[in-house]
């Protein structure tokens, strides 16, 4: 078994490195406290090409693989999460879900625009009352002439109001159940979206969460994702790549706060002696080291098998579980290192704790993937 990376990888996870020090790493603290959307930063992402990672070169993508993107992910998301979660949603859940199940007609109109970043997407399963409870769905696509009528709301959807485009899942036969689900693409300025205000959040506060408004909104037959019923499916399906990205999110916030907590150790003096030579401290970063060294083994390997044609359901659940967890108990950890200093916004570990948080809860909550890895290991 070969752990090493190919020198195109290691590239691009250098560059990610260099990109997130030089690029988002200035201004970081105060787009996070003006809950500032990041968009010159963006812009220089779509420029690098981090937007559009895997899609085919045909297609304006990258065409690198899913192990590439989780290294770009870790980095970017080791010194700002609010620009990663951005570029997971437009990676693994809007451009693969159209690469992968979208006719060509659909690929050629958004997925060229959405792989270079000229648009942004976002995906739009979440509702007020049908977060976890994804079959629950209470927004109706009603089937018209040559069209289906989408009534309904969506609730914490990122990009909300920077998106052009939105994936959208609705009930288009209530008696089906989850078979009466379909996945729409959804242009923002079509009559009847109404985009809500963006959200006031504890952690990744620079990027845009919103509610967006669907009332009589028109959307035309042939912007139907795949099969009459495929909705469900295809929100499973987009949901599976989803949470490798976030993982490696989750897994770049606590190396970030690791990196950041084993510097401050060699620096910080206590009781004359450089604090990461108490042992109590020395535990600390021996433990986080080793748990994140876990975290990006589980990363790569639902990558890797993603990129094999293998089933990546189960670990790339365990990825984002693990990953989630450990994020948010090693960020605490940092601050706890870092001491005062870490409870104040200059040393960015508190940020870091914050954001850790949302890792538990959005492309499905930890228990959500307790529950996707338990009927796979039972099943
Ligand atoms: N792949 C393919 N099909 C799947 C599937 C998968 N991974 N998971 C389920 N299905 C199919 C099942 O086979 C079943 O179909 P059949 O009846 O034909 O066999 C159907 O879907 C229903 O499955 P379940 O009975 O298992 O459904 P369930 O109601 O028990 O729910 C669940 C399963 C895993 C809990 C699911 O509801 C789930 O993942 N919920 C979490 C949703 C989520 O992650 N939301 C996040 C919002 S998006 C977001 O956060 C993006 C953002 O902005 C950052």
């Amino acid at each position: 078994m070969n752990f090493d990376l190919s020198s195109e990888q290691k590239l691009i996870r250098d560059t990610a490195r260099d990109f997130a020090q030089n690029e988002l790493l200035p201004g970081v603290i105060e787009r996070d406290e003006k809950k500032e959307f990041p968009k010159s930063q963006v812009k220089k992402m779509a420029e690098m090409g981090f937007l559009g990672m895997m899609v085919n070169p045909k297609y304006g993508g990258g065409g690198m693989d899913t192990v590439s993107y989780v290294l770009a992910m870790e980095e970017i998301s080791k010194v700002d999460a609010s620009c990663s979660v951005i570029m997971s949603v437009n990676n693994s859940l809007v451009c693969w879900g159209i690469e992968k199940y979208g006719s060509e007609e659909q690929k050629e109109k958004y997925l060229h625009k959405l792989a270079t970043g000229e648009i942004i997407g976002a995906f739009c399963l979440s509702e007020p009352e049908a977060g976890s409870d994804a079959t629950s769905q209470r927004t109706t696509a009603i089937e018209k002439d040559d069209y289906y009528l989408l009534n309904g709301t969506k609730n914490w959807i990122t990009n909300g109001s920077t998106a052009s485009i939105y994936l959208v899942i609705a009930q288009t036969d209530v008696a089906k159940g989850h078979k009466g689900i379909n996945a729409f693409i959804v242009e923002k300025n079509t009559e009847g979206v109404t985009v809500g205000p963006r959200e006031n959040k504890l952690g990744i506060r620079s990027s845009d969460t919103t509610s967006i408004m669907f009332s009589d909104v028109k959307v035309k037959k042939e912007n139907r994702i795949g099969e009459d019923g495929f909705g469900f499916k295809f929100a499973m399906k987009t949901l599976e790549g989803g949470r490798i990205g976030i993982a490696a999110q989750a897994l770049g916030i606590a190396s970030g706060a690791y990196e950041l907590s084993l510097n401050y150790a060699k620096e910080r003096k206590a009781f004359g002696k450089e604090i990461f030579k108490h042992q109590a401290i020395a535990f600390k970063l021996a433990d986080m080291a080793t748990e994140i060294d876990c975290g990006r083994l589980l990363c790569i390997k639902a990558a890797w098998q993603k990129d094999n044609g293998l089933d990546y359901s189960q670990t790339g659940s365990m990825a984002k579980l693990y990953c989630a967890e450990k994020a948010m108990r090693i960020t605490t950890e940092a601050v706890q290192i870092h001491g005062g200093y870490g409870f104040v916004k200059e040393y960015h570990v508190e940020r870091l704790m914050r954001d850790a948080k949302i890792t538990q809860i959005y492309e499905g909550t930890s228990e959500i993937q307790k529950i996707v890895i338990s009927r796979s290991i039972l099943k």
